[in-house]
């Protein structure tokens, strides 16, 4: 698509964005050209987050309007150094422009750059106001560079308006840092077309943890989240909160981030349960990299042991989340780090929680799990131990990802997309909540 700038803005940009050094010599090499773009929702619906690349520092501007031909709006942000930690120290700008007073539900049409290189036009729709309103989100967990078998297919899905925003659970490029973080700049390239026009929510995985997660810290803006890797939002009827598992299996970067991440968490939780905003935003969906539970043959501890994001380690005093998440009522918890596809039953300390045998679905008496690691990676799928547990209702080692479609307050509906098969349904299921809330609570309604 053409950019069509007004003559009187570009002359105007030129001088202002211009590097005061480099005044007068009009230069727009490869190194001023932003890169890797990619958004995120703000913390309201009149916000968004966009963050780009460059190799040498420039200003930080994004140009936007409601039409391609009319990108009339602008707003500043700033840039960053980012040194990557491998032994050539790489070095690039990472830019972050906030914009604020957008129209919900509205597309808009931007550039990111400066007057030393603009990017093509991409678009963005703002979030919906209010909760009355179904979101449609898909869901991707440990997605390469190579070997990123679902891209392709995902790019389409997007391209032709099916989602309003990625969730992506951990793990990304394998690995962000590698060959001194150029996988990682180009992992941001490849994906791109879907990241810079769907808000684009992540959490860190344990491919991320090199440097103390910097690579993940640095490239990543997210809404609240203060470079902590862990943060909540709300869109329409869900309260959506993103787990940082990491902290509890890399101690050595912080003990005492557990502990904070553990009292935060609590905190959200508590929050969204305060009767006007559960009211007003039924769902609670978390989304963290390790799961509390897997069946795969691969000694992760889900398989092993007790998994320590559900248990936590009693020893040490470190709770697990699957006490706060019973006892906060958490409808849905979304993982990866198994390079596959598992749907629980409703449970609870290990014990199926259905809301009745032929309707499991409907209004049970634990959190709702599903693991799905397998949107495609150099690591390749993996597999599972022979016999199912009591707690796993469908297993799949395609390689594939999820969509969820919150038809309103009470239905929310979960399909996993095969790409192996052609990019068919290969299983799917609606969780039906007349009432949300603590689960011990809900038991002596129903
Ligand atoms: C361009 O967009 C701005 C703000 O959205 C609006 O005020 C202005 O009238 C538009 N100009 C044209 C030529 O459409
Ligand atoms: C968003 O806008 C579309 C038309 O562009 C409309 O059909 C839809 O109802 C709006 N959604 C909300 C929640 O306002
Ligand atoms: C790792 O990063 C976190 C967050 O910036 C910081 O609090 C912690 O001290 C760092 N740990 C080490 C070992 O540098
Ligand atoms: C839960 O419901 C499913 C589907 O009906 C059933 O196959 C499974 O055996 C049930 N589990 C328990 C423990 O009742
Ligand atoms: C919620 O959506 C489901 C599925 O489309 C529908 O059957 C149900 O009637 C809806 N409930 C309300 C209150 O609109
Ligand atoms: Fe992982």
């Amino acid at each position: 698509m053409a950019l069509n700038i007004p003559f009187v803005v570009k002359v105007v940009l030129f001088f202002c964005l211009m590097n005061v050094a480099e005044a007068g010599v009009i230069e727009a090499d490869n190194n001023r050209q932003p890169q890797q773009i990619h958004i995120a929702y703000g913390d309201d619906v009149s916000k968004m987050i966009i963050t780009w690349s460059t190799f040498k520092d420039t200003a930080s501007a994004v140009l936007y309007g409601l039409s391609s031909r009319n990108l009339s709006m602008s707003q500043q942000g700033s840039s960053s150094e980012f040194i990557d930690g491998g032994s050539e120290k790489r070095s690039q700008f990472i830019h972050v422009v906030e914009l604020t007073g957008l129209v919900p539900n509205t597309t808009y049409y931007y550039v990111v750059g400066s007057g030393q290189g603009w990017s093509s036009v991409f678009y963005f729709k703002s979030m919906p106001a209010g909760e009355d309103w179904g979101p449609s989100l898909v869901v991707i967990g440990d997605l390469g560079s190579a070997n990123a078998q679902s891209l392709p297919r995902l790019e389409l899905d997007a391209a032709q308006g099916m989602y309003d925003a990625i969730i992506h659970v951990g793990d990304f490029a394998y690995d962000l840092q590698a060959d001194n973080a150029r996988v990682g700049d180009r992992f941001m390239n490849q994906v791109e077309s879907l990241t810079a026009t769907l808000p684009y929510m992540t959490c860190p995985g344990n491919h991320e943890y090199y440097y103390n997660f910097s690579n993940y810290r640095a490239r990543f803006n997210m809404p609240n989240d203060n470079k902590k890797m862990y943060y909540s939002f709300n869109m329409g009827p869900i309260h959506f909160v993103s787990l940082s598992t990491e902290f509890l299996y890399f101690p050595y970067f912080g003990y005492n981030q557990i502990f904070e991440h553990y009292d935060w968490l609590k905190k959200d939780l508590m929050d969204a349960n305060l009767p006007e905003n559960r009211a007003k935003r039924p769902w609670i969906v978390t989304f963290g990299h390790r799961p509390m539970y897997c069946s795969n043959n691969d000694n992760d501890d889900c398989t092993s042991h007790e998994s320590l994001v559900r248990v936590g380690v009693p020893m040490l005093n470190i709770p697990g989340l699957e006490p706060l998440f019973y006892e906060q009522g958490v409808d849905l918890s979304i993982w990866a780090h198994e390079h596959s596809y598992e749907r629980l039953w409703p449970v609870y300390n290990m014990k199926v929680e259905n809301g009745s045998y032929d309707e499991p679905y409907t209004n049970p008496g634990g959190t709702t799990h599903i693991i799905t690691g397998s949107a495609g990676c150099s690591e390749r799928v993996e597999y599972f131990e022979k016999n199912p547990p009591d707690w796993s209702a469908f297993r799949s080692s395609d390689y594939g990802y999820t969509r969820m479609k919150f038809f309103n307050k009470t239905h929310l509906y979960v399909e996993q997309v095969s790409d192996d098969q052609g990019g068919q349904i290969i299983d799917s299921f609606t969780l039906i909540k007349d009432q949300h809330g603590p689960f011990e609570k809900l038991k002596k309604t129903f």
